[in-house]
């Protein structure tokens, strides 16, 4: 198979340094070009208490003579900052909520307000935009493309939305070292532990600087240890990115360290 892991820029080698203490650590460390593109999106001083209100939310999917009516009229309000858990038993529709409020999917009914944005009104180019810039996506299965290296993996949302392909790279470094892996840059998804790769998605899903950070099952396949450190890194960046974050999950710890957890059964979503 032709090996594309040049086309996303120089391959350069890279520098194995020791993994940054904490993410804050990186991103204080971050090289100034790197911190000027993060004050490109200013979060406001004020932002709108509600960061995601949805309402009559209802997803129903229809083929030929057969109807899956997933959830109807739900309403789901997430303030700003919040570290909201999504659980419930599998089939419920928490991927397809999370597909729903991140505008990779659209609702069948009702509508998504994601800060300014009415986002069941946006025409598919902008609905793609509005992701680009405003979601970070961690999917159930990390879907990392094999064929690119750790780095080539996170550079690829900047490089979709234009960005020069020096400043991706060194945004990717500066975020593999937050998550602990600058040694692994060159690495394959393949060459990688799950754990690994997790921590790939997670940078992945920060490259762009989201407001929002939608992580779907983020260590559904991590032994518990390895688990645990996800959950403290991803409790650190939601911090330390002033992200408002929404992370399905069937795992009890990753849960508790949420401020609110929403059950999602039956088609009902209530607070718990
Ligand atoms: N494209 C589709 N066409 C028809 N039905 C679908 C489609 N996608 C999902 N569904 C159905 O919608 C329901 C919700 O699926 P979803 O993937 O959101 O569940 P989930 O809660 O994320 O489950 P899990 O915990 O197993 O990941 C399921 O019954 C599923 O079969
Ligand atoms: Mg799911």
């Amino acid at each position: 198979m032709a090996d594309n892991s040049k086309t996303l820029g120089e391959g350069a080698a890279v520098e194995t340094q020791p993994a940054a203490a904490s993410f804050q650590q990186a991103i204080v460390s971050n090289p100034p070009s790197a911190i000027a593109a993060r004050e490109a999106h200013p979060r406001p001083d004020n932002p709108p208490s509600a960061l995601i209100q949805a309402d009559g939310l209802t997803k129903i999917y229809e083929s030929g003579s057969s109807r899956v009516v997933v959830f109807q009229d739900l309403q789901v309000e997430i303030a700003a900052g919040e570290m909201v858990a999504v659980v419930g038993p599998s089939g419920a529709g928490k991927s397809t909520l999370l597909h729903l409020l991140g505008g990779l999917d659209r609702a069948s009914r009702g509508t998504v307000k994601v800060a300014e944005f009415d986002i069941s009104k946006l025409s598919d180019v902008d609905l793609a935009r509005f992701r680009n810039r405003e979601i970070g996506f961690i999917f159930q299965f990390h879907h990392l493309l094999p064929e690119f290296s750790a780095v080539e993996n996170i550079m690829m949302p900047l490089l979709i939305n234009r960005s020069s392909s020096r400043a991706a790279r060194e945004r990717a470094l500066s975020l593999l070292e937050a998550v602990g892996l600058r040694d692994r840059a060159t690495h394959r998804p393949g060459e990688l532990s799950g754990g690994e790769q997790a921590r790939v998605a997670l940078a992945r899903a920060l490259v762009a600087r989201p407001r929002l950070l939608l992580a779907d099952e983020p260590t559904g396949d991590l032994d518990s240890k390895t688990s645990e450190s996800i959950h403290s890194l991803l409790k650190e960046v939601h911090r330390s990115q002033r992200l408002t974050s929404i992370i399905v999950t069937h795992n009890e710890r990753l849960a508790t360290i949420c401020d609110r957890v929403l059950h999602l059964e039956d088609g009902q979503l209530r607070n718990g």
